[in-house]
């Protein structure tokens, strides 16, 4: 762990001019304690997805360079201070557990899973100009924006109870709109519930109605990092349909910086390559210039843990989770999960356990993620507070809002 403290005189660095480019005491304080803080807040962040146990202190020595992935990692660039190589070894990894044919694969290291998702949405678009876009009431709030951004007609479907698509509705909708080319909105594991919506399912009614030309962009934010490691899981990836899919790094692999992965069919994306002089590169990606440290990060984990050690890791944040539902129920509290989802639903807890650990709320639900950092006494002290807190919130006079 790095020091932050200011009397720590290892870290009196000299630069080239012979200055010393160490910060004043109070600024150094101001960093320290800032740092004390949020590292106090990591131990009880159980509600939102982010893995928060990683080493990877054998890249600081990159935080010294300017690197930039701008352009496309497939096609070169002029600007060759970058990470392209590294990058295209781990979308090679993501493609393979995608299950998207060598031959027909791009992709690049993005900036989170919501940037993935602009990415696939703007490859439909391009590939159906007229195309309506559907998407469940269950999914990430971002994607609403990003439809707005790309003035996209877009018709959202009625969630079913536990957070999958309403199949019947979906096929309601399409059916009023036939004519036009439908791009479906897969969730692969919502925000809140874990749900998986199932791209057979979904097929099935694009059979039945005789349609030919859509496109399907799968969001497996978290689940996608989830599924290539558990056995028979669901129909999610290029094997069963999709035409792009967007993973989030930062999740379940940890990141200390946002990333992902967007991952689409190469025929699709030669449809919108432009050659750009300047850089030298194909713009194929969203952001020009691109990050080049969390390619590293990606590459990092995956070799530091491989898929035997990924294996491990989902399998036991399935058990915590399992451990999670188990010592809810005990104390009286209706807690759930979907098979292969790491996501513990319950109903919404008091304001104060909400704020104390970090609790994504919706409604009347809440969750907490069962992270690898999060381990069987962490549920153990949440599960204490939430106890406590029933006990008090039960004794606690009813007020106009409660009664
Ligand atoms: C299902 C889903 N999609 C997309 C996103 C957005 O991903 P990011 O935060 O990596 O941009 C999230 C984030 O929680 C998510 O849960």
């Amino acid at each position: 762990m790095h020091s932050l403290n200011p009397a720590d005189t290892s870290q009196n660095a000299v630069d080239s001019t012979g200055e010393s480019s160490r910060l004043a005491p109070e600024h150094r304080k101001r960093l320290e304690e800032l740092y004390q803080h949020l590292a106090e807040l990591r131990d009880r962040s159980i509600g939102y997805p982010c893995n928060q146990k990683f080493d990877y202190s054998e890249l600081y020595p990159f935080l010294d360079l300017t690197i930039n992935n701008v352009g496309d990692p497939f096609s070169g660039s002029n600007f060759r201070m970058n990470t392209h190589e590294i990058e295209r070894e781990v979308l090679t990894e993501f493609a393979r557990w995608t299950e998207i044919p060598d031959d027909d694969y791009w992709g690049y290291v993005t900036n989170g899973g919501t940037e993935g998702n602009m990415y696939g949405l703007y490859l439909a678009r391009e590939i159906h100009p007229d195309g309506i876009v559907y998407f469940s009431e269950d999914t990430h709030y971002s994607v609403a924006k990003i439809l707005r951004l790309q003035h996209t007609r877009s018709i959202m479907i009625r969630s079913r109870e536990g957070g999958e698509i309403d199949y019947e509705d979906l096929e309601e909708s399409i059916k009023i709109h036939r004519e036009v080319p439908p791009i479906i909105f897969v969730n692969v594991g919502t925000t809140m519930t874990g749900a998986i919506d199932d791209l057979y399912k979904i097929r099935e009614i694009l059979d039945r109605l005789c349609i030919s030309r859509y496109y399907l962009h799968v969001d497996a934010a978290l689940s996608g990092l989830i599924l290539p490691f558990i056995n028979n899981p669901p129909p999610w990836n290029f094997a069963s349909g999709a035409d792009s899919i967007s993973i989030s790094g930062h999740k379940m692999l940890g990141s200390p910086l946002p990333c992902g992965v967007a991952l689409a069919r190469k025929t699709h994306v030669e449809r919108i390559a432009r050659l750009v002089e300047y850089v030298g590169a194909l713009d194929t990606t969203i952001s020009g210039s691109r990050n080049a440290f969390t390619p590293l990060i990606l590459w990092h984990a995956l070799k530091q843990k491989g898929e035997i050690g990924f294996r491990e890791i989902i399998l036991n944040s399935l058990k915590v989770a399992d451990y999670a539902v188990e010592r809810l129920n005990e104390i009286g509290v209706e807690a759930w999960r979907h098979v292969n989802s790491i996501t513990v639903v319950f109903p919404r807890p008091s304001a104060a356990l909400l704020e104390k650990w970090i609790l994504a709320p919706y409604g009347e639900i809440a969750h907490l993620i069962a992270m690898p950092n999060v381990t069987r006494d962490t549920i153990d002290h949440f599960v204490d507070d939430f106890e406590k807190d029933l006990i008090t919130g039960s004794k606690a006079p009813k007020t106009d809002e409660t009664k």
